[in-house]
């Protein structure tokens, strides 16, 4: 395997981007303009409506030009395997940056439609035009907004979207990490997820979200079933990573 892609210390747009981590955290990008570059990359060589070559090609930019914190084709793998198990007919994302998240998704899941949450405008309107340019507009949809605003994105999902008792069979957990409890607690006391819904969680080891990982081991074989996948960063293979896959089992009977 090519040096630059095990190793990504020797790749400058990493550093560009440990750099950029305060930007990330606030903005949602991380400060150069490599989101927007990625759109355009993927508008001029992916093939229009072909979702494979466009994941591809997303992959290419990432290894090859800019590095995306994009849950990446190794990772990837396991989300797609995840969501197949689950066999959506919702999907709900939190966390879209580019778009290529919800995307795998909608590749897995064939007839869901999927709701992306991000936080970012700019995130949003990169991710429809990759989406639009993939063809998977009509059933891939961001929505601008936090699980956390008080509500207001919550009751959009609710009131403009199909969200309902039992209604999500899958969730991607891939947003701010220290949020990912809250807001799984927030989304199942809206009784949203269905018993035998599955949850993915991205980088549960590394940024990490060890209150997640707590309250999934404390609640296995209870209200969860979670299963731990080692596996590596995206697009690299230096730094280990952790993605929590984990079905629900239910309502917890008071
Ligand atoms: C790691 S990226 C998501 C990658 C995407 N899931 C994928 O695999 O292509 C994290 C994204 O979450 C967004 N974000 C951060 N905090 C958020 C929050 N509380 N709610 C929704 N989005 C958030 C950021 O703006 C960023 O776009």
């Amino acid at each position: 395997m090519d040096l630059k892609r095990r190793l990504p210390i020797l790749r400058w747009s990493v550093w560009r981007m440990a750099a950029g981590n305060r930007n990330i955290t606030t903005t949602g990008q991380i400060g150069d303009g490599r989101e927007a570059a990625a759109v355009e990359y993927v508008l001029a060589n992916a093939r229009a409506g072909d979702i494979d070559d466009v994941l591809a090609t997303i992959d290419k930019f990432a290894y090859e030009k800019s590095m995306l914190i994009n849950v990446g084709d190794e990772k990837g793998l396991l989300l797609d395997a995840a969501v197949r198990r689950a066999d959506p007919a919702l999907a709900l994302e939190l966390g879209t940056y580019c778009g290529y998240g919800a995307l795998r998704i909608a590749r897995a899941a064939p007839r869901a439609k999927v709701y992306s949450v991000e936080l970012a405008e700019a995130n949003a309107a990169n991710a429809r035009r990759i989406w639009e340019h993939a063809g998977v507009a009509d059933r891939v949809t961001c929505v601008v907004g936090t699980i956390g605003d008080g509500g207001r994105t919550l009751d959009a999902l609710a009131g403009e979207h199909g969200f309902a008792s039992g209604a999500l069979d899958f969730a991607f957990l891939d947003h701010d990490k220290n949020a990912y409890l809250d807001d799984l607690m927030s989304i199942l006391d809206r009784g949203w997820l269905r018993p035998g819904a599955i949850v993915v969680a991205d980088n549960v080891r590394i940024p990490g979200a060890p209150k997640y990982r707590e309250y999934m081991r404390r609640t296995q074989g209870e209200l969860w079933n979670t299963v731990e996948h080692k596996a590596h960063l995206e697009y690299q293979s230096l730094v280990s990573d952790l993605v929590l896959e984990s079905e629900f089992l239910g309502p917890a009977s008071s």
